[in-house]
Parts: C-alpha cells; structure tokens; sequence
C-alpha cells in the first residue's frame, strides 16, 4: 500500500467548487489485496454454481495469484466437476476497509468472460444488513454481454428518471431492492469495449466510481487506449496541478459519466447510502445469469456447460492492476 497527495476537487458546478480535495488515501496493487481484502467462503447469495474457496485453498489451487504489481483472481479451467457438487471453485473477495465519500479508480487489465458466467464489481454497505446503506454495481454482466451494467440497490423510496446527464441508457427506475424482483435502477453503457471479450481484446481499461454526498452518484469508464481517458485517471502519479491548484472539479473535464445516479427529490444520500466495502466476485447461472442463459446462444443448458466444460472457463478471471481510493481531506 503507498499513499500520495492527489486531490481531487468535487462539485457538480464549477462555480460550486468548494476546494473540497479529495486525497490518494490507499491504493491496491498485487498482493496488498492478500492482506487487506477477506476471502468469502460461504455459499452463493445469488444461488449460482459456484464453491467460493479460502484464500489459502485459492493460492493452493492458483485461482489467486499475486505479484509486486498484478492481481488475479480465476476460476477453475481444469476440473469436471461432478453435478453432485456445490460448483465450479471460484473466488469472490472484499475490502477490509469501507468508503463513503470517494473517487475511486479501478485499472482492471481483464475480466472474466464467457458463457455461464456472472462477475461483478461492485460495493455495499459494511454496516447493513442489505439493502440498508446501499448497494452500488459498478461492472456487471452475464454471459456472452457486450455493454456493462451498473445499477443501486437500496431501502425504498429511491428512484432514478431520466432523462440525466449521461451517456448510458436507463433499464429502470426503482432503485428499491424489495420490488421488481430486486432489479434495482440500472443504466446500460454506450460505450464499447465495455464489457466482456471486447473490454479484454481492448487491454481492458478504467472504471472510476464517484460518490458525493453533494452530487450523488457517478460512474466513468474508458477503454484502455481512448485517447480521452484523463491523465489523472491513467496516471498514478500524482496530479496536483490538474486536481486542486485552480480550484478546478476534475469531472467537468471527463465529459458526462456512463451511469449518473443524481441526488433528487426521489432519493436522498444520507437515508440510502453509508460507507462501503468493495467486492469482486465470479459465480456461475445463478438468480441472473442461469434464468438470461437460454436466450443468450450458448449451448445446452447453463449447469451442464458450467459443470462439464472446464476448458470453456480459461479466460474467466479478474487481472487488477491496481485500485486506487481518495477520500475527503480532512
Ligand atoms: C493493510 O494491511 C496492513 C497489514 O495488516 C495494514 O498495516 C494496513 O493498515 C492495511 N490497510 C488497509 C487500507 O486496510
Ligand atoms: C498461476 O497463475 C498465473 C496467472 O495466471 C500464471 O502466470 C502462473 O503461471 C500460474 N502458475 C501455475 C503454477 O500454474
């Protein structure tokens, strides 16, 4: 873990802008995940296919794998796994710390892709139980999916209409995880590249989510090589010029966000959201990915090929670079 001074300044206006600097406050490389995120064990909330392993089972099966500089995360490609069997071993791991205000930069190399597959990025109250506190999907997808999905989860009475400022599509409206069979809100991207092989083939690229409790919630995305992914994002180093000499709100710069989830009359922060760990996980069919499979063009059903096809899982894993988080200077 190193720590640094980049600021980020924060205001959906720049005449709002307060100077309010958000700062490099921990940063994820490699193995600072082995240390500072817990490895889940338990069975699948989402019902999917899936043995989540140890963190020691994991590294002893090498479904994790830590450098100086490279975290991967997989599922198991070798194995026929026996239809008796929980699932396919996976890995699903948080962060042991949790965030409320922050500007947040996954530098993600790779995703897992393919047929039977559900991973996620996402985060959700520390506190809870869920939904209370919220529930924030930052990737995720199913299957064959070309175009990302992030959506919240939450209590009642939070609801997000369009139209708002943002490239994505609204694919609903009721944040409220008790109704529409926990849809919550979502907002499919435009961008491509965002999202399984085409995300990979691209060298992957940058998911930045913004929490404010002033302006709500946001969530960027570049491909690794658009010309428009911003220094700071592409950048660890430190960016002070950019981030606070000018007073100048860094987001003003980055062009409308993929995903906005806007404070409004219909959804306060305070009541919604409290302060968040980070999870990655990769589950297999599921309460998602099992009932969008027959639709999907994949072969057979989504058990049968997850249990029966372990060569097809070779390119499902998670390649972090690093995940960076500022926080509000106090
Ligand atoms: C990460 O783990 C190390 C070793 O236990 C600890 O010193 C450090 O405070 C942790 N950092 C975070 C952000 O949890
Ligand atoms: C473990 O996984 C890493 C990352 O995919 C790979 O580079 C390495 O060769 C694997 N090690 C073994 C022993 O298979």
């Amino acid at each position: 873990m190193r720590t640094g001074l980049a600021a980020f300044c924060f205001a959906p206006l720049l005449t709002l802008c307060v100077r309010a600097h958000f700062v490099l406050t921990d940063e994820y490389i490699g193995q600072d995940f082995l240390q500072n995120w817990s490895w889940f064990s338990g069975d699948d909330p989402t019902h999917g296919r899936v043995n989540y392993l140890s963190q020691a089972d994991a590294l002893s099966n090498n479904l994790t794998y830590a450098t100086d500089h490279s975290f991967v995360m997989r599922a198991d490609s070798h194995t026929v796994v026996p239809s008796t069997a929980k699932g396919r071993n996976s890995v699903r791991i948080s962060s042991l710390k949790a965030y409320d205000e922050a500007v947040v930069v996954l530098d993600l190399q790779h995703m897992p892709e393919g047929c039977g597959t559900w991973p996620a990025f996402w985060s959700l109250s520390q506190q809870g139980p869920w939904p209370q506190g919220g529930e924030i999907d930052i990737i995720e997808g199913v299957n064959q999916n070309r175009l990302n999905l992030a959506s919240l989860h939450t209590t009642p009475n939070c609801a997000m209409f369009p139209p708002r400022a943002m490239t994505g599509t609204t694919t609903s409206t009721n944040c409220d995880a008790s109704v529409n069979f926990n849809q919550g809100c979502g907002v499919s991207f435009a961008k491509p590249a965002s999202y399984g092989p085409d995300f990979n083939n691209a060298g992957g690229g940058y998911y930045v989510l913004v929490r404010s409790k002033t302006d709500g919630v946001r969530v960027y995305f570049w491909s690794r090589y658009d010309p428009a992914v911003p220094p700071e994002v592409r950048n660890p180093s430190p960016y002070p010029n950019v981030l606070n000499s000018e007073g100048m709100y860094p987001t003003l710069l980055w062009g409308e966000p993929e995903a906005y989830f806007p404070l409004n009359d219909q959804c306060d922060y305070a009541s919604h959201f409290n302060a968040h760990s980070f999870v990655f996980d990769l589950t297999f069919c599921g309460d998602w990915a099992g009932s969008d499979y027959p639709n999907t063009g994949c072969p057979g059903t989504c058990d049968d090929y997850v249990m029966n096809n372990p060569q097809a899982f070779a390119n499902a894993y998670w390649e972090v670079n690093s995940l960076r988080v500022y926080t509000p200077m106090q």
